[in-house]
Formats: structure tokens, C-alpha cells, sequence
């Protein structure tokens, strides 16, 4: 696979996929992203006084959420110890971005070096495994229970496979009782996929720069709902529409264009208010 860097408007670079027809990061910032969306929306700085926290990247890609996640707990704990595991299918990616992480910290950077040329880094602070494979398969061999998972695959739309009901159960196994999950989506049928499976959910509110459009930055998840941002009204009804109806996986290995046409008809079937006439009430464009 041939990735080439594209900027980004933090002055960071991100890659384009072809397969699935999307940037890996936002085009506002890919660095950026992994503090706002990622570290800073799973509360990494208040968990970092911790002898020892274990992480979760769903999606490792260029390696950015966990670069990020290293930097906040370091800069605030360097003795703080960390488990990390990371889920990716594609080795080459981590491989392309070896050339662009001169702007992360040399420990960060030999680390996700390592990461990606061997896909396991132990130092006498860091044990990281970088799992390569389908997602939905890798995470049924972890027994972990996650400080903060980072959730990133592409959109919704490109890849359901990674945001069915039955993928969250075994993401949410993986959590533990006081963790946080942090995503960049904030559709309603991620957000009730999450609720399917018994996770409490949390807004990440704008920031500063935000398009007009936008309404939220992603969604939290927690076992506990003490700690996230509540739903606006505008989210909670939008949890009402036909758009809430989550994607299904029940053995976790259909294809992605069944599980897409499934929740289609399932939305033709369905009496719940139509996602247009949400958007119209909010006057969303
Ligand atoms: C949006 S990018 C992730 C960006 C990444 N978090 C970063 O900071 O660079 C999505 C990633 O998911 C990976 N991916 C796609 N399908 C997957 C699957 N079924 N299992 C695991 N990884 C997958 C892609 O190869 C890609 O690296």
C-alpha cells in the first residue's frame, strides 16, 4: 500500500485510505484530535498520579491516540507504568508513519517505533502489544480491564463491522468499572449501540473551532455516568429517530455490506420519527 502524508491544519499529517475512501484523521488537526477527542475526553491527565494504567487503542493506525495518551500521563507521572494493547488490521500503516513522528518526544517516538517494526515495546515504564487482525476477532483474546480505550475506526457508514452492538459488548468487557471510552462519533446509532450494551454515554463538547454544522466532538462511554457531559436536548432526541437504530454482528464476522443493508431495512420497518424531520425541528442542515 502506498500511503502519502497529507497535512493537516495543526501542521500534523494524516493518511488517506483508499479501501475505505476516508482520511484517518479530521482535516482541522490529526495531532490535535488525539489530545482533544482521545486523552483529554478519557481524562488521562486526572488518572496519571496512578502507579499503573492500562489502555486500549481501537484502531492504532499511525499511532496517534496512544502517542498523545503517553505524552499527557508522562508529562504529568514519568514513573506512571502502562499496559497497552492496540488493535490494527493493516501492519503497513504503522510502518508509513515511522517518517512522521518527529514531533512527539524521543521516548514516544522509540516506542511507536518499536510498536510498529515489531508490534511489542517493553521498556521499564511501557509494555505495549500491538495486535494485527480484524478487531472484531483480536479483542475476543484480550482480558484486560482498560483506565481508557480509544476508539477510532473509520466512519460508521465505511465500517459497521466496528460499530455493531456486538463489537461495543466486547470493547465494553474490556473496560473497567472506573474507565472511560472516548470516539470522534457521535451518531445516534453508535451512541445506542453503546447504550444496548449497558454503557452509560457522554457528550464531548465543542471546542473553540468547530464548523457550523457540528454539534458535538464524539461520545464517551462509561460503565458509570458520574464524570461525562450530559446529552443535550437536541442528542437525546436524535436517540428517538429511526437513525438510532444500531448495526448487528451477532457472530461478529458478517460482511460489512449485510450489516449495512440490514439495519437499512430494519429503518424501512421502523415507526420512530424519521432522522430529516429531527434535523428540520433542530434546524440542522
Ligand atoms: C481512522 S483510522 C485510525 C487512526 C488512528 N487512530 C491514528 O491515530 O492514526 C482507522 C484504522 O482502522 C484500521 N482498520 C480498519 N478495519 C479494521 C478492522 N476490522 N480491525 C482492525 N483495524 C481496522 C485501518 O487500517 C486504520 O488504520
Amino acid at each position: 500500500m502506498n500511503w502519502t502524508p497529507q497535512p493537516t491544519h495543526d501542521g500534523s499529517f494524516t493518511f488517506f485510505s483508499e479501501e475505505f475512501g476516508e482520511a484517518f484523521h479530521s482535516r482541522q488537526g490529526a495531532k490535535a484530535e488525539a489530545f482533544s477527542k482521545y486523552a483529554q475526553a478519557t481524562n488521562l491527565a486526572e488518572q496519571a498520579d496512578r502507579d499503573a494504567l492500562c489502555l486500549l487503542d481501537v484502531c492504532y493506525g499511525l499511532g496517534y491516540n496512544s502517542a498523545a495518551a503517553l505524552e499527557t500521563i508522562w508529562q504529568i507521572n514519568p514513573a506512571c507504568k502502562i499496559t497497552l494493547y492496540c488493535l490494527e488490521q493493516d501492519s503497513s500503516v504503522p510502518i508509513a508513519a515511522i517518517d512522521l513522528l518527529g514531533d512527539w518526544s524521543i521516548p514516544v517516538q522509540s516506542a511507536l517505533q518499536q510498536i510498529a517494526r515489531t508490534h511489542f515495546c517493553q521498556t521499564d515504564r511501557l509494555t505495549a502489544t500491538l495486535l494485527i487482525g480484524d478487531a472484531r476477532q483480536t479483542i475476543q483474546t484480550l482480558q484486560i480491564q482498560a483506565d481508557a480505550v480509544f476508539f477510532d475506526p473509520f466512519s460508521p457508514r465505511r465500517c459497521p463491522q466496528l460499530w455493531t452492538v456486538e463489537f461495543f459488548q466486547q470493547v465494553a468487557r474490556c473496560l473497567s468499572p472506573t474507565g472511560k471510552l472516548a470516539t470522534y462519533s457521535r451518531s445516534a446509532s453508535v451512541r445506542s449501540a453503546m447504550l444496548a450494551v449497558g454503557l452509560s454515554i457522554g457528550t464531548i463538547p465543542l471546542g473553540d473551532r468547530h464548523l457550523p454544522h457540528e454539534w458535538s466532538q464524539g461520545t464517551v462511554a462509561a460503565h458509570r455516568w458520574e464524570g461525562l457531559y450530559p446529552l443535550s436536548k437536541m442528542e437525546q432526541e436524535h436517540l428517538q429517530t429511526r437513525a438510532a437504530i444500531p448495526y448487528r454482528d451477532s457472530q461478529l464476522c458478517d460482511r460489512p455490506e449485510h450489516i449495512l443493508q440490514r439495519q437499512q431495512q430494519e429503518q424501512q420497518r421502523s415507526t420512530l420519527e424519521s432522522t430529516s424531520s429531527w434535523r428540520r425541528r433542530w434546524q440542522i442542515n
